[in-house]
């Protein structure tokens, strides 16, 4: 499975770039938000010019289909490692499928995203023309997050995007490193994490007793701290 860094603080982008653990990155408008950016179209390039060869999504900001496409267009301009988020409907519930169909047409590499039903992989899947190369981003967190067990799903939206070639199957909205071994379990390509999670990765194979003894030397520590 590969993985790749989810956020969009420009510092941790290129720290984990450089330190070489994941083999991508994702961002969305609202890790932006957070992250503080007021310009766009500057922080996308300037990340762009740091992190030129690795797959980058970035996502349009319009709702309305007729500027997506411009604006996807013009995103896709911004280099070959670009890929355009798309998300699988606009804010009204449109679907976006006549656009990722156009868009796919026009070789645009895409990733669709805010995904979470099957019926929604399907349509996305069948909409990519040929010979093109796309991300369906699948938010198994968010799904875990109505109480639902989203392995099952995953498991099924891999075979479903492994039916069209050079389709890669994004485990997206992480909670936790477990979270790494399940996609790996489900065959997703892919999965996308924030920084917090990635900093866990040094507590993989971790002893689980000096573990133990570690969590009793932060409570001791603590409250030795209130007095
Ligand atoms: C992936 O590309 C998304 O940006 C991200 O994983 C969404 O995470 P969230 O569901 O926690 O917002």
């Amino acid at each position: 499975i590969k993985l790749f860094a989810d956020g969009a603080v420009l510092e941790e982008m290129i720290s984990a770039y450089k330190e070489g653990v994941v083999k991508g990155f994702t961002t969305n408008p609202s890790l932006m938000k957070k992250a503080g950016i007021t310009d766009y179209v500057s922080f996308a390039k300037e990340v762009i010019t740091h992190i030129p060869d690795l797959p980058i999504s970035f996502e349009v900001f319009t709702d309305n289909f007729d500027q997506m496409i411009r604006e996807a267009e013009e995103i896709a301009s911004w280099g070959d490692n670009v890929y355009v988020k798309i998300p699988i409907t606009n804010s009204y519930g449109e679907l976006s499928i006549p656009l990722i169909k156009d868009l796919s047409k026009k070789a645009v590499k895409l990733n669709v995203t805010a995904i979470l039903t099957l019926e929604q992989v399907q349509q996305v899947v069948d909409a990519f023309a040929p010979g093109t190369h796309n991300i369906v981003s699948v938010f198994a967190g968010r799904i875990a997050d109505t109480g639902i067990d989203p392995i099952p799903t995953m498991k099924k939206a891999a075979e479903i995007c492994h039916q069209k070639p050079n389709t890669e199957l994004l485990w997206a909205s992480s909670r936790e490193l477990l979270n790494i071994f399940q996609a790996e379990e489900c065959n997703c390509d892919i999965i996308t994490c924030t920084p917090d999670i990635l900093r866990k990765l040094s507590n993989v194979g971790k002893d689980l007793t000096q573990l133990s003894l570690e969590t009793v030397q932060m409570f001791s520590k603590d409250s030795k701290d209130l007095g």
